[in-house]
């Protein structure tokens, strides 16, 4: 039992919104300026700058951003080993660099070293930067707002898609109705990498280092095209199909998620019944259970309710799904409790299920994903072939063919830049990729180290989304080296993960300190960086 509370008190954790971004600072003491003047802000050593950027860099006089800038400074600065900024981007479609900095920056911060700054900023639009796009009128709109796996799992029920569409096109009107100031046509990625060119300048500089996971791989490599000759060095980890992004066809990215469950099955048959809550005879009894599971909640959803945990509903066959999908982005800490989860599930309790399933779309998704990416006309027939020309790819692909659901409606199509994501870079770059990643399979990171003549691919030997789902020292040694001295990994390098995925039931929750010989700090930080991007992670699914 106390496992079971440790365990929900992790999926707690990772759902409780961090609203650090918001509360912790008034962005609002400091003017934007054109150069940075930092202030000390949160707890120390952490300190803010507000930045301005033009909205249409083609236009200067069209108004501007005011870019929400946070850095953790170096300790070498003022003496001849100061280097200057390397730019973190933690991911999620207008994911908030700040909050990235604030939650992971001291892991990120020992990786790199003392001589760089690390430097995060909430990119226009979103967060703490304004103005911010929001095209709901009030917090309480937004969240009666569906954006969860009824409104966009196009397998959700049998005729469902057209209401879904219908649902999507009315929000597209809206978003654009409201839009009086005409900022959704300025908050596209190519105007983002152009923000980053101009934080790197107004730190006296001329090119960019960068570390960006998830989207920030999209971020990353759409900067490395527009501007190759601008990089000094440049990691992108957990790697998207580039093209597919920029096509709003995500198929391509959910080749891996099967690999993901496949290791459910078998290392939970592995792990036996006192680590694994879901146990059964062998790998396959364990998918049949599931299978099982599947087909009862689409007869009978399963009520999720406990006065412990904080969200309340029911669970059927597209929020199982989700949970599930879900669950995979963690799987080191989070396949013990979906185990649990779908155990209780089986004795009719949905709650643990109904904690772990998260909503696929949101404002920033459609903004982003829908609005700089080739636009989707398709009417809801042409949305169902869609879905099921993509059936095959993986048991998951509903999901992902949600996201062209959502952008069916959008309508705010500016000339941004959509590739070719490629070019020859003034240095290579280091491109992670995991070996079962559910969302940016490793195909991608090698499909995008092709086009950018010299890159090379580190894989990092474990599950989840980006190498920070698993404590990997030898990955966190590759990045250091890389950033210090510019080397790079041996081609076909793979990298061992430290972590187990059905760990035995301990009453402990926390790990006993180890020394802090360098090996053992290495495994320190990766630990702590791999928890600490779990409770970062989980807010927004891509
Ligand atoms: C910084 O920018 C402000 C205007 O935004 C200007 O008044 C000030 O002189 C600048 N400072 C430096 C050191 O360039
Ligand atoms: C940006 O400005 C240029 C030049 O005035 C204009 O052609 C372009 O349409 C503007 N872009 C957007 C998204 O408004
Ligand atoms: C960088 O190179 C120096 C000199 O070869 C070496 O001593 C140091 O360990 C390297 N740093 C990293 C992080 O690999
Ligand atoms: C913690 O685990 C130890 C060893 O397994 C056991 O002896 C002890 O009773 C447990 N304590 C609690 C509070 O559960
Ligand atoms: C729990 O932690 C204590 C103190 O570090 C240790 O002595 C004990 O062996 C641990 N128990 C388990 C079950 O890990």
């Amino acid at each position: 039992m106390a496992f079971l509370a440790n365990s929900l008190t992790l999926v707690l954790l990772c759902l409780t919104p961090q609203v650090l971004g918001q509360t912790g600072f008034d962005w609002g003491s400091i003017p934007g300026s054109d150069n940075l003047t930092w202030v000390d802000c949160y707890s120390p050593p952490t300190q803010c700058s507000r930045l301005n950027a033009p909205m249409n860099y083609s236009n200067p006089s069209a108004g501007s951003f005011s870019l929400a800038l946070i850095r953790i400074p170096s300790t070498l600065s003022g003496t001849a080993n100061y280097r200057g900024p390397v730019i973190f981007n933690p991911g999620g479609q207008g994911g908030s660099g700040v909050e990235g900095i604030l939650e992971l920056g001291s892991q990120l911060a020992q990786v790199i070293g003392p001589e760089f700054d690390l430097v995060g900023f909430d990119p226009r639009g979103v967060a703490n930067s304004s103005p911010r796009f929001s095209f709901f009128k009030s917090d309480a709109e937004r969240a009666a707002f569906d954006f969860g796996p009824h409104a966009t799992d196009p397998t959700a029920a049998p005729n469902v898609l057209p209401s879904q569409w219908a649902n999507f096109q009315a929000l597209g009107r809206l978003a654009k109705d409201r839009d009086t100031a005409g900022v959704l046509a300025h908050v596209s990625t190519d105007n983002v990498a152009r923000d980053m060119l101009r934080i790197v300048e107004a730190h006296g500089g001329t090119k960019l280092r960068y570390w960006g996971i998830s989207y920030g791989s999209i971020l990353g490599a759409t900067f490395a095209a527009m501007f190759p000759e601008k990089v000094e060095r440049l990691i992108i980890d957990g790697v998207f199909d580039m093209e597919g992004y920029y096509a709003a066809d995500w198929s391509n990215e959910v080749i891996d998620t099967d690999k993901v469950l496949k290791a459910f099955f078998v290392e939970c048959h592995k792990a036996g019944p006192t680590a694994c809550a879901f146990y059964a005879s062998s790998p396959t009894a364990i998918a049949r259970n599931l299978d099982a599971l599947y087909q009862k909640v689409l007869t009978q959803p399963v009520p999720a309710y406990s006065p412990d945990l904080p969200k309340y509903g029911f669970v059927d066959h597209p929020t199982l799904k989700n949970a599930v999908m879900a669950a995979f982005y963690q799987p080191y800490s989070t396949f013990s409790t979906l185990a649990q989860g779908l155990a209780a599930l089986r004795d009719g309790d949905g709650s643990i299920i109904y904690q772990l399933s998260f909503p696929q779309g949101s404002e920033a998704v459609l903004a982003i994903a829908c609005g700089y990416a080739a636009k989707v006309t398709d009417d809801a027939a042409k949305l169902q072939k869609y879905t099921k020309s993509i059936e095959k790819v993986s048991s998951f692909s509903s999901i992902v063919a949600g996201i062209r659901v959502l952008c069916s409606g959008w309508q705010v199509h500016p000339d941004n830049f959509k590739g070719p994501i490629k070019g020859v870079t003034s240095f290579p770059l280091l491109i992670i990729g995991n070996t079962a990643d559910p969302v940016t399979p490793l195909a991608g990171a090698k499909k995008t180290a092709k086009q950018f003549p010299g890159s090379v691919v580190l894989t990092q030997d474990g599950l989840g989304h980006t190498s920070f789902a698993s404590p990997s020292p030898c990955t966190i040694a590759h990045v250091q080296a890389y950033f210090q001295n510019g080397t790079l990994p041996a081609v076909d390098t793979v990298c061992p993960v430290a972590a187990t995925l059905f760990p035995l039931p301990s009453n402990n929750s926390t790990q006993p300190r180890r020394d802090v010989r360098q090996e053992m700090k290495w495994d320190e930080i990766a630990v702590d960086l791999r928890d600490a991007y779990g409770r970062v992670a989980r807010r927004g699914f891509y």
